[in-house]
C-alpha cells in the first residue's frame, strides 16, 4: 500500500472535554505520524469552504455552528494507507454505530458532535490538507 498523506481534525467538542492528547496517543499507538498540526478556531466562512460539499444540506447550519463553537486542532497524518486508517480509527460518523475503541465511540456523544474529522478519500484529503497547510508547516 502507498504511503498516503490525510487530514485531521479534533473537534470543538473533544478539544473543550480535554481529549487532545488521548487522540493524538491513539493516532502515534497506531503507527500513523503527525506531521502537521495547529490550534485555530474556524470561522463560518472557513467552514464553508471545508465542508463545502455539505452547504445546502439540511444538518450544514447545525454542522458550522458546531465547528465555530470552539477551537480545533489541526492535523496532517501520514503513514501507509493513512486515509483508510485514520477513517477506521475514528469509527462511523455516528458515534451510536461506532465501533468499540474508536474514537467516535470514545469521545463522540451525538452524529452531530462526534470528536473528529477524517479525510474520506484521496481527493479529498489533497484538497483539504492545502487548505488548511502550507507546505513549510508539513514535515
Ligand atoms: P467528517 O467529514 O466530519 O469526518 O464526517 P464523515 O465523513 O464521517 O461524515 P459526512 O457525511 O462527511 O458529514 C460531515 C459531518 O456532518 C455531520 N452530519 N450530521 N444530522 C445528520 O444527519 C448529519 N449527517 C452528517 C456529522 O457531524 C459529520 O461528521
Ligand atoms: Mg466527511
Amino acid at each position: 500500500m502507498a504511503i498516503e498523506r490525510t487530514f485531521a481534525i479534533v473537534k470543538p467538542d473533544a478539544v473543550q472535554a480535554g481529549h487532545i492528547g488521548e487522540i493524538v496517543t491513539a493516532i502515534e499507538q497506531s503507527g500513523l505520524k503527525v506531521v502537521g498540526l495547529k490550534l485555530t478556531c474556524l470561522t463560518p466562512a472557513l467552514c464553508q469552504g471545508f465542508y463545502h460539499e455539505h452547504v445546502g444540506k439540511g444538518f450544514y447550519a447545525e454542522l458550522e455552528a458546531f465547528m465555530c463553537e470552539g477551537p480545533v486542532v489541526l492535523m496532517v497524518l501520514e503513514g501507509e494507507g493513512a486515509i483508510l486508517r485514520w477513517r477506521e480509527l475514528m469509527g462511523a460518523t455516528n458515534p451510536a454505530q461506532a465501533a468499540d475503541g474508536s474514537l467516535r465511540q470514545r469521545f463522540g456523544t451525538h452524529i452531530g458532535r462526534n470528536a473528529t474529522h477524517g479525510s474520506d478519500k484521496p481527493e479529498s484529503a489533497k484538497f483539504e490538507v492545502s487548505y488548511f497547510f502550507s507546505a513549510f508547516e508539513q514535515q
